[in-house]
C-alpha cells in the first residue's frame, strides 16, 4: 500500500455516504476556487508544495540548534503547538530522552518553575511561536525564558538561539523579535494555526527532533495530489467528511472517538481534536472530537464506549505494521497460562484486540470507521496530516460553518485580560468585576 486507506464499511452503507458526494464536490470546489467561507484562510491548501523553497534553511537552523544546544524548547500554544508536538511524539523512541521540550502551551506556574530549574547551567535554545504575536501563555513563557538564556549565557549568544516563527508584519512577536535581530520564519497571513503543521511552525521543531521534514512534506503532496484528483469513491477526504456526517447529521452521533492502539499516537488525537474541535464546533452545531488510547483506556472508558448513551461513533488510526519486533516467549512451566501466546508477535495480540474491539463495538451500537498507515514513518504521517486537514475543509462546509475562524476562543481571553486589569479593558474590568 502506497497511501493510507479509509474504509467506512463498518459504520454506514455505501448509499448513505453517496448521498453526500454532490455536497462533497461542491465543497471541495469552494476549497479549490476559494468561494467558501473563511476563503481567506486557504494557504495550507497547497502548503506541501509552496514550502518546499524553505526545507534547506529550515534544516540548517535546525542542525545549528541541534548541535549547538542541549535542549531545545519550542514555546506555543493550539495550532503553534499541538501539530510538532504530535509528530515528534509518534516518531520519537518513547524511553529516550528528548532534545525538545515545550512551553507556552499552558500557565502552570510549578511547570514552569520546574522548566526553569531544568534549565538552569544548561546550553539551551528557544524557537518561539505565535502568529499573532500576542498570546498570554506562549508571551509569558518566552519573556521568564529569553530573561533566563540572556542571564544564562549574554545576550549575544543567547540571540544567536532564538528563533520567532512569526506574523510578517504584526504583532509583538514581531517588534521584538526585528528591534533584536532575532533570525525568524514567517507564518503567512492565509494559514490558521491549526492548519500550520506544515509551516515553519510544525517543521521547525520537527527537523530539531532530527526527523526528516522532506519526507513529511512529500507525504502530504501525495496526499494532497490524490485528495485533489480522485474520484469520490476512492478520494479518502471526500469519504471521510461524508461519511463523519452521515453518522452526525443523519444517524445522531454527536461524538467522534479517535482511536489508536498505539501509544505513539497519543498526541496525533490532540491535534485532531483541536483541528476538528476549533473548525467544526460553531454556530451550536459540531461534532465533539474526543479521543481514546487503546487497549488502556478500554479498561477505563471500555464499559462506556460499549454500554453507555448511543451517541458516539469511533474513528480508528490502525498502523499496519510495526517498526520493530517483538516474540512472546515459551515458558515450560506456564504458571500464567500464556503458552498459546508463545510464537507470536505482540502485535499479533494488538491486531487481535484491535479487531475483537471493532466486533464488540460495532455489536454494541457504535459505528466504526478506520484509517489504515502502513507504516509509522514521516512519510504517512505527512499523508495522515493533510489528509485529516483536507477532510476537515470538506467537512465544515457540509456542516455549513466556517471552518476556518475560532471566534469563540476570544471570549476567556477577554475576561482574563479584564480580571487581570491589562490596559484597554477598564470597561470589561468594571462590569466583569461587579459579577464576583
Ligand atoms: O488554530 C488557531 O488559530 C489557534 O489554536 C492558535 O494556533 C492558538 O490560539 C495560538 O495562537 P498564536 O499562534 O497566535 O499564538
Amino acid at each position: 500500500m502506497v497511501n493510507i486507506n479509509f474504509t467506512y464499511n463498518k459504520a454506514t452503507s455505501a448509499s448513505a455516504v453517496q448521498q453526500f458526494a454532490p455536497a462533497v464536490a461542491a465543497a471541495q470546489q469552494d476549497l479549490k476556487n476559494g468561494t467558501g467561507l473563511g476563503n481567506d484562510f486557504l494557504g495550507w491548501l497547497t502548503l506541501p508544495a509552496d514550502i518546499r523553497p524553505q526545507l534547506a534553511d529550515i534544516q540548517l537552523t535546525a542542525k545549528m540548534l541541534r548541535e549547538e544546544c542541549e535542549k531545545i524548547v519550542c514555546i506555543g500554544i493550539g495550532g503553534s503547538y499541538l501539530g510538532a508536538k504530535a509528530i515528534n511524539e509518534a516518531l520519537s523512541n518513547a524511553f529516550a530522552e528528548s532534545q525538545i521540550l515545550y512551553a507556552g502551551q499552558n500557565i502552570g506556574e510549578d511547570y514552569l518553575y520546574e522548566l526553569q530549574e531544568y534549565l538552569k547551567d544548561k546550553k539551551f535554545g528557544i524557537i518561539s511561536i505565535s502568529k499573532s504575536g500576542t498570546t498570554t501563555e506562549p508571551a509569558l513563557a518566552f519573556r521568564l525564558l529569553k530573561t533566563q538564556l540572556e542571564q544564562q549565557e549574554g545576550k549575544d549568544a543567547a540571540h544567536r538561539h532564538i528563533i520567532c516563527i512569526t506574523d510578517a508584519k504584526k504583532g509583538a512577536l514581531r517588534t521584538l523579535a526585528t528591534k533584536e535581530g532575532l533570525k525568524t520564519y514567517v507564518i503567512e497571513d492565509n494559514i490558521g494555526g491549526r492548519f500550520s503543521v506544515l509551516s515553519p511552525v510544525g517543521l521547525l521543531p520537527i527537523a530539531c527532533a532530527g526527523f526528516d521534514i522532506n519526507a513529511l512534506i512529500d507525504g502530504a503532496e501525495r496526499m494532497m495530489n490524490l485528495c485533489a484528483t480522485a474520484e469520490f469513491e476512492q478520494n479518502p477526504a471526500a469519504l471521510y467528511a461524508a461519511a463523519r456526517n452521515v453518522l452526525y447529521q443523519e444517524e445522531g452521533k454527536k461524538i467522534e472517538l479517535l482511536v489508536n492502539f498505539n501509544p505513539k499516537l497519543h498526541f496525533i488525537a490532540e491535534w485532531w481534536k483541536q483541528l476538528y474541535g476549533e473548525s467544526e464546533g460553531k454556530d451550536h452545531k459540531g461534532i465533539f472530537p474526543a479521543s481514546v488510547d487503546f487497549t488502556t483506556d478500554l479498561h477505563s472508558m471500555g464499559q462506556y464506549i460499549q454500554d453507555g448513551e448511543r451517541h458516539l461513533f469511533e474513528t480508528v488510526i490502525s498502523v499496519m505494521k510495526p517498526n520493530h519486533e517483538v516474540i512472546f516467549p515459551h515458558d515450560t512451566e506456564n504458571l500464567d497460562g500464556l503458552n498459546f501466546l508463545a510464537g507470536k508477535r505482540v502485535d499479533e495480540v494488538n491486531k487481535m484486540a484491535e479487531l475483537g474491539t471493532q466486533i464488540a463495538h460495532v455489536d454494541g451500537g457504535v459505528p466504526n470507521l478506520k484509517i489504515e498507515m502502513p507504516e509509522l514513518n514521516e512519510f504517512y504521517l505527512g499523508q495522515l496530516i493533510y489528509f485529516f486537514e483536507i477532510a476537515c475543509g470538506i467537512s465544515g462546509y457540509l456542516l455549513k460553518v466556517n471552518p476556518f475562524n475560532q471566534p469563540g476562543v476570544e471570549a476567556y481571553k477577554k475576561n482574563m485580560f479584564a480580571l487581570l486589569d491589562k490596559p484597554g479593558y477598564e470597561a470589561e474590568s468594571k462590569a466583569i468585576k461587579a459579577r464576583l
